[in-house]
């Protein structure tokens, strides 16, 4: 899309991952880290750990899905569990979308979409560490129910500035509700 022009939002799907998506995630991700911003990634893992992380997520049921208009990939959302037995109904949100495709809503379906997926999949509680800075990634965590658990000081260091974070966490009743 040409820089500064406006997208056409009406045609984007939400849909889950799949190997087809990969490329196309990958070249997303790389954009949205080299922004140096708002990711804990400087630049996305090369494609071939990509692609593993991917399919391990995949394989894993974990929720992952992707916002996507003209076969490209404009933005992700997902969740990844962790490992330990004991810690296991706890899951790590990971999202971002192109520059041109933000404050538009974008951001509020795909969360919505995986956190929908992630309370059917048995999560108990969905955990994320935003940069005190982006606030509206703040303003829509908060908008769906994810409550402010700390600060995480000098939690990043990004050419030699030190960011702190928010950790912040939603959880879902036993009942299924949020
Ligand atoms: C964070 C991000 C995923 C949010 O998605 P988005 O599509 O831009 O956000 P939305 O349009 O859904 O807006 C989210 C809400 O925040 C509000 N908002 C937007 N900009 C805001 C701002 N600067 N301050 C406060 N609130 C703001 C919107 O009004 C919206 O609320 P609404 O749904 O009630 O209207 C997206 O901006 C992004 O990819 N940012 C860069 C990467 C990133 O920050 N990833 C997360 C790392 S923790």
């Amino acid at each position: 899309m040409d820089a500064g022009a406006s997208p056409d939002m009406s045609g984007i799907r939400i849909e889950a991952i799949t190997a087809a998506h990969i490329d196309s995630f990958h070249r997303t991700l790389d954009i949205v880290a080299r922004e140096k911003k708002y990711l804990s990634m400087t630049e996305a893992t090369p494609l071939p750990q990509t692609r593993e992380f991917v399919m391990g997520m995949i394989a894993k049921g974990n929720p992952q899905f992707v916002a996507v208009t003209c076969e490209e990939v404009v933005g992700w959302c997902d969740i990844s569990r962790h490992f330990f037995p004991s810690h296991a109904h706890r899951g790590n949100l990971g999202m971002g979308i192109l520059p041109a495709y933000r404050g538009q809503g974008l951001g509020r379906r795909l969360m919505e979409t995986t956190l929908r997926a992630a309370q059917k999949t048995g999560f108990a509680r969905v955990e994320l560490d935003v940069y005190e800075d982006n606030s509206r990634a703040i303003a829509l965590y908060e908008k769906l129910g994810f409550v402010r658990e700390g600060i995480i000081r000098r939690a990043a260091r990004i050419d030699g500035r030190f960011i702190d974070a928010i950790g912040m966490a939603l959880l879902f009743d036993e009942d299924g509700s949020a």
